[in-house]
This record gives C-alpha cells, structure tokens and sequence, in this order.
C-alpha cells in the first residue's frame, strides 16, 4: 500500500523509491495498491510519478477520486484503474467487479462528473501555484510551525499535510494521544498524534493547512501557545506528565 503523495507527511515519493517498492513487489509477487489522490496537489513544480506507470507486468490497482484535486469530497465519487499482468487475477479482478456491482452502491450523477472533471479546467493548478491559496497557506503554516522552539519539520511538497517533530528533550511525551487531547481541550485546535499513523514515538503530530490564512494563524498561535506554556512547566521542574494537564490559560485565550 502506497500512499503518494502521502497524508500524514506531504511528501512526494521520488522515482528512485517507487521503483525499488516495484522491484519489491515484483520479486515477492505481491499487489500494489497506489492511493495517488493527492497526484495534482503539488507545489514547487514538483512532478508526480504514477506507480502504475514503472511497470507493464506488476499487478497495481491505482485510487483516485475527485475529492481532493477537484475539491468535491461530497460527490462520493472515485476511481479504480488495474494495470500490470492481469492474466493471473481474473478470480481477483471479477471479485472487484461484483463488489462495485453488488455492495457500493455506486453515485452514478458524481460519476458523471469525473470525465468533465479529468479533461476540463485544472482549477487545483491556480491553488497550488505560485500565489496559490493552498501554496501560500503550504507556506505559512511551515513558517509558523518551524518557529516554535524544539519544533521541526520536512517542508511538504505535496498534499494538504506536515508531520512535524517535536524534540523530546524539550518535549518529553509519553503518551502523545493523552497530550494532543489535553492540547485540544485547552486551544480548541485538533491535530492528530503521530502514533494514530502508527508512527513509533511519541514525537510527532500532523497538522492540515487547509484553512484560510487567518484561521491558521490563530490555530498555530494557540498552538504555540500551548507548548510554550508546556515548556515553562517543564523547565520549572514539573513532571512531565503533569506539565500539560496544568489549566492554561494562555492558550485558551
Ligand atoms: C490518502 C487518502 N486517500 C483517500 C482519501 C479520501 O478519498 P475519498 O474522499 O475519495 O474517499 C483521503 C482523505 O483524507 C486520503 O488522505
């Protein structure tokens, strides 16, 4: 299963990396699954390589929707594309067929729309590029982020997502869930804990640029607000599974 461009990170997977997970897949004989929804959210004039295009014989089933590059989440409407050596996935292939067939029930006005919608006007290419709303939000919620003290992050070239780090000598989480609740009862701001993506440590959180300027700024603020009063805690000498259960009023406000 790949997810490229990937949420939670907003990184974009490089050639080099898709053609050894192909080169992976083709010596154990196992299916790719490429969820490339996000393959025209790209900043920079970076370019997306499609997984399904590095190979004729590797069986690949690639996803896309029209959620995120057309904006139009509530269609409920996506696509599946098989392509490699299907000849020994016929059994696999009319399995998928009657699943759609039978159980999906299928938004057939929204499906309508994605042939417009692939061939038409590019709108998400004004939001991503240069002066772009999404490319300008991209680089505010990176400037923010990156200025809170003991907080680092992989600029994303990609997607709606940054996975920032959080140093654990300045932040010594344990429990990084128990952490991003108290954060989000205290700022009203919800991120997501990097170990709800099975990250490892409890060291990471994903933010999501989507809102406006304004909103983001206020969101990052309280945010910043937060850990700041954390860090004061934690230098005074309380422990540190304390540090943030401790009313902040700061960040609420
Ligand atoms: C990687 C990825 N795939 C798919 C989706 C959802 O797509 P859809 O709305 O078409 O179900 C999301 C939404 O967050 C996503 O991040």
């Amino acid at each position: 299963m790949v997810i490229n461009p990937n949420n939670p990170t907003g990184v974009l997977y490089p050639e080099s990396v898709l053609k050894e997970i192909v080169e992976v897949a083709r010596e154990h004989g196992l299916v790719i699954l490429a969820d490339e929804v996000y393959d025209k959210v790209l900043y920079d004039d970076v370019k997306h390589t499609a997984l399904g295009s590095l190979s004729t014989d590797v069986l690949t089933l690639t996803f896309n929707s029209l959620s995120k590059s057309y904006r139009a989440c509530g269609y409920r409407a996506g696509w599946l594309i098989v392509s490699g050596d299907k000849s020994a996935a016929e059994d696999y292939i009319e399995g998928l067929d009657m699943l759609a067939n039978m159980k999906l029930c299928a938004n057939v006005p929204g499906q309508w729309a994605i042939q417009t919608a692939l061939g038409g006007y590019q709108s998400i290419n004004d939001l991503v590029g240069e002066g772009g709303r999404l490319r300008k939000q991209r680089d505010l919620a990176y400037e923010l982020i990156s200025a809170i003290p003991g907080v680092t992050c992989v600029k994303p070239q990609a997607a709606l997502y940054m996975f920032p780090r959080l140093d654990p000598k300045v932040y010594p989480i344990k429990d990084d869930r128990q952490f991003f609740l108290q954060l989000l009862e205290a700022t009203r701001v919800m991120l997501v804990q990097g170990t709800g993506f099975n990250w490892h440590a409890p060291d990471h959180f994903r933010i999501v640029f989507l809102p406006y300027e304004h909103d983001l700024r206020d969101a990052i603020g309280r945010v910043a607000g937060f850990l700041e009063d954390y860090r004061n805690r934690h230098a005074a000498g309380t422990p540190a599974e304390e540090a943030a259960v401790t009313p902040l009023k700061k960040a609420a406000r």
